[in-house]
């Protein structure tokens, strides 16, 4: 194309961007995502005790994640998220992560995936087990992206039934693998696209960047974009909280509109690798696998990977101690302090963000037009991004501390442009006192004054968890992608 050509182009594109989307949030346009067809060629063995007798010291270490169980509730322990996320599924459940080995567990038994008693029913779709299983690879191999996306969450609970596992980051049926060499491999298509557009290309990359992108299958920002509900990295401007807020504004993408405030939001998930690369660990080529998973001794004298992916402190030895002269406390009270620096900021703009959604609500209640709260809303969306993206990066406290200071400081700067609107709007309409924030003091409060009504969404999973999984795990044993039932 010529010069001129591409200029008229642009022209004519920037001409209709502002006569046809004149909001920011304009009408959300989902962008043309690549679909791989199937790949019956790529065999993947998704069964983790097949290779127990193989590699038992991997297998052992892999095992032992069932060792972390604890599963906070975080709706309890601060009910304000229940605000935060209101008119969205994560108000009725949201728990802190625990062992790779619950993976599959804990996404049937969350509230999030509801209770689908037949295939067709919702509410979830397919790619909320994309983080969960190696049967995920496995089935988009079977039936190609399209095939394995456009369906409902529950019409794949007889297939994906193995928990997070050696094929997530192996090619285990490789002659090298079979060798006990690492062989690793990302087979999920959406995943090795957007690596390719920040230049980690993973069949290109050196060892050390293939380790960490193997983290990056699962523990990175998505959203589900199209029809499809493809699971799709929002990278296409960079990995920092600017340039993916970014990119989700540019196509008016919209997780969910707030039950309270009816802001247009964004739902953050878990920006673990994003957040580590932009750290000083990530900076200097120190990867998730050498405080995650460090080489250590087995007691036959070879050296191998402790496969019990945990908190790194556990194995101090063999993790901090490879770099750090100081003592194991002396770095967990540093570690310690900075996460409590992080938490005390991170609640002042929870504040800041719950106070915006009830005057939000109560601009709304005393008549005030779309016109008037658009540059509110937006300020709501941003601050509550840079919010999420803070809270739902798990140990960004020690990945990047620096960072996650800053996005929560521009967050605090967003909510009090929200802030600062609101009060205009709300005087305009005759309200000048300030508006009253319901007691939610506890999460059952929350639930009450956002109108959830939990002991439904708890029956209604209780009689799912009792009837249709049994029968998954039945199924799931006939096709011989569990073993026989003991
Ligand atoms: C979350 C990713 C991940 C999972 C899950 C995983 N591995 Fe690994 N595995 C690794 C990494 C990383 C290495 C080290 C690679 C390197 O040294 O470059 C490794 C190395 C290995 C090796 C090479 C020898 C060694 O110990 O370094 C074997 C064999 C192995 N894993 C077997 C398994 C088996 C069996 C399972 C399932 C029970 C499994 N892995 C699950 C990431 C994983
Ligand atoms: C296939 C997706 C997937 C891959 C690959 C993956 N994770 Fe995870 N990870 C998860 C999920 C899902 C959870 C939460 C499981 C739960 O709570 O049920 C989790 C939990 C964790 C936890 C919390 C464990 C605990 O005991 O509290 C750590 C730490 C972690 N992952 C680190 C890693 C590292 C490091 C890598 C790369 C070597 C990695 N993960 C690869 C999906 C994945
Ligand atoms: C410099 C070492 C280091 C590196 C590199 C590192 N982590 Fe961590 N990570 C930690 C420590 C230490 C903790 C626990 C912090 C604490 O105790 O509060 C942690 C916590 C986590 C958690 C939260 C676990 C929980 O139960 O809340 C996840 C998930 C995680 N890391 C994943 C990753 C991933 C993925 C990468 C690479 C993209 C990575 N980490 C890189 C040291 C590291
Ligand atoms: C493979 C080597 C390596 C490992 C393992 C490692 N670190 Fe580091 N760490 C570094 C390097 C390199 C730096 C940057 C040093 C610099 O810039 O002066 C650093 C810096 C730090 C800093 C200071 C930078 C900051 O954030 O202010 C802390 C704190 C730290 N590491 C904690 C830990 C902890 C805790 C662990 C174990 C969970 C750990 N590191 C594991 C290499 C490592």
């Amino acid at each position: 194309m010529n010069v001129l050509k591409k200029r008229l182009l642009l022209a004519a594109t920037v001409a209709w961007g502002v006569s046809v989307l004149p909001n920011t949030m304009a009408e959300y346009k989902p962008i043309e995502q690549p679909v791989e067809p199937a790949n019956p060629s790529l065999k993947i063995e998704s069964r983790n005790d097949l290779f127990k007798e193989q590699f038992p010291k991997q297998y052992q270490g892999w095992a032992d994640t069932s060792k972390s169980t604890d599963l906070d509730s975080v709706n309890y322990e601060d009910p304000r998220v229940v605000v935060l996320w209101a008119g969205y599924a994560f108000a009725k459940d949201y728990k802190k992560p625990r062992g790779h080995f619950y993976a599959i567990t804990d996404v049937r038994e969350i509230l999030r995936t509801g209770a689908p008693m037949t295939p067709d029913a919702g509410p979830m779709p397919m790619a909320c087990w994309t983080c969960k299983s190696p049967d995920v690879p496995r089935l988009i191999a079977e039936r190609g992206e399209a095939g394995y996306f456009g369906a409902t969450w529950g019409s794949g609970g007889s297939e994906i039934v193995n928990p997070i596992g050696c094929a997530d980051c192996h090619d285990t049926t490789s002659k090298d693998f079979a060798e006990g060499k690492p062989a690793l491999r990302i087979a999920r298509p959406h995943v090795l696209r957007p690596l390719e557009k920040i230049n980690k290309k993973f069949a290109d990359a050196d060892r050390t960047d293939q380790r960490a992108a193997l983290c990056a299958n699962c523990h990175v920002e998505y959203y589900f974009a199209g029809d499809l509900k493809q699971v799709t990295f929002p990278w296409d401007n960079g990995i920092s909280v600017d340039e993916m807020e970014k990119y989700y504004d540019d196509i008016g993408f919209v997780d969910w509109t707030h039950a309270l405030s009816k802001a247009p939001m964004l739902k953050a998930q878990h920006p673990d690798y994003e957040t580590w690369m932009l750290g000083v660990h990530g900076k200097n080529g120190v990867t998730c696998i050498d405080c995650h998973m460090p080489k250590v001794q087995g007691v036959d004298g070879k050296v191998y990977t402790d496969h019990q992916i945990g908190n790194p402190f556990n194995a101090f030895e063999h993790t901090c101690a490879n770099c750090h002269d100081q003592s194991k406390e002396k770095l967990k009270d540093i570690v310690k302090s900075r996460k409590k620096e992080i938490k005390d900021v991170m609640l002042r703009l929870e504040d800041q963000l719950v106070a915006a959604h009830f005057e939000a609500k109560a601009a709304w209640e005393a008549g005030a037009t779309k016109e008037e709260m658009k540059d509110a809303l937006q300020a709501i969306r941003h601050a509550q991004w840079r919010w999420d993206y803070s809270a739902a990066g798990h140990g960004g406290h020690i990945h990047a501390p620096d960072v996650i200071l800053k996005v929560l400081g521009t967050g605090l700067d967003r909510a009090s442009d929200a802030r600062t609107q609101l009060v205009r709007v709300l005087a305009k309409h005759g309200i000048t006192e300030p508006v009253k924030v319901p007691d939610i003091s506890t999460a059952e409060n929350a639930w009450k004054a956002t109108g959830v009504d939990i002991e439904k969404e708890r029956r209604a999973k209780a009689e799912f968890l009792k009837t249709i999984v049994p029968q998954w795990d039945k199924e799931a044993r006939e096709k011989g992608l569990l073993p026989p039932e003991k």
